[in-house]
């Protein structure tokens, strides 16, 4: 049964997205299938993020309304082989419910390795159907203050659906902005202002940005894409210790 991870934080334009992708290729690359479930209904963009924008017709909203068998809203990543994507309703109103949501995942999860669902941002419907399903979470956050008081407040309403194995991914980190806004002294300060347990620092990246806005693959060895490569091999267990901040 494939492992199902939520990618969460609270506010929006932290990088989830670019995460889920990120993720979802480099476990693809490791060998492994891979299902991203786009769980922002409304503004949906993981379609766009792997390229099959032009070509998605189904999405779960259809599925769940009997118009379309589950695996017409699946399509696979033209750029990555063993990468999948479930995708996301144009519209807010079509929201899976959380007991859906754990019915669809379970009946998925056989097919796959690793599921992660990109959860919209907020704490409202969409969170809770993006979570209902999942075994852990990953709580995305940049290094500033804003973000990381939501992110406190997710890790909260985390603990509220039960859902209790949470990590950090530190995004967007640039050693100079970080010192230069002079709000934390060190990393252990971003750590417990959201309190959550670290397990990634991807940096500041413009290869990222450029990625997820051209929809036709990711790099592999910008310093982002390396971050996010030691992520998954975390996630599969491996001991892979951090990197010097001071590259950042
Ligand atoms: N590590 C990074 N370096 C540079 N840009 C990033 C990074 N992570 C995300 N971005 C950019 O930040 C913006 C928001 O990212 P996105 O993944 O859509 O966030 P969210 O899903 O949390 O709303 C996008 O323009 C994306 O390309
Ligand atoms: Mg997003």
């Amino acid at each position: 049964m494939g492992v199902v991870t939520v990618i969460t934080s609270g506010k929006g334009g932290v990088g989830k997205s670019t995460l889920a992708a990120g993720l979802g290729s480099a476990m693809a690359k490791r060998g492994k299938r891979a299902l991203l479930i786009d769980g922002d209904a409304g503004l949906s963009c993981l379609d766009h993020m792997l390229g099959i924008a032009q070509e998605r017709v189904y999405d779960v909203g259809d599925v769940i309304s009997g118009n379309a068998e589950l695996n017409r809203a699946i399509y696979r990543c033209p750029w990555q082989e063993r990468l999948y994507l479930l995708a996301a309703p144009f519209s807010e109103a079509e929201i899976v419910s959380p007991g859906v949501m754990k019915q669809l995942v379970s009946a998925l999860a056989r097919y796959y390795d690793y599921i992660f669902i990109d959860c919209p941002a907020g704490l409202g419907a969409g969170f809770a159907s993006a979570v209902a399903a999942a075994e852990r979470a990953l709580l995305v956050s940049t290094p500033d203050p804003v973000c990381l008081r939501n992110a406190a407040r997710t890790r909260v309403a985390l603990e509220h659906e039960g859902l209790l194995q949470q990590r950090l991914v530190v995004n967007r980190f640039s050693g100079e902005a970080f010192r230069r806004q002079g709000v934390y002294h060190s990393l252990d300060d971003v750590i417990d202002a959201a309190g959550v347990r670290l397990i990634a620092v991807i940096p500041e990246d413009p290869g990222l940005a450029a990625a997820g806005a051209g929809g036709s693959g990711f790099p592999e060895h910008t310093q982002g894409a390396l971050a996010i490569g030691r992520l998954a091999a975390r996630l599969e267990g491996e001991q892979v210790p951090l990197v010097s901040l001071r590259r950042f």
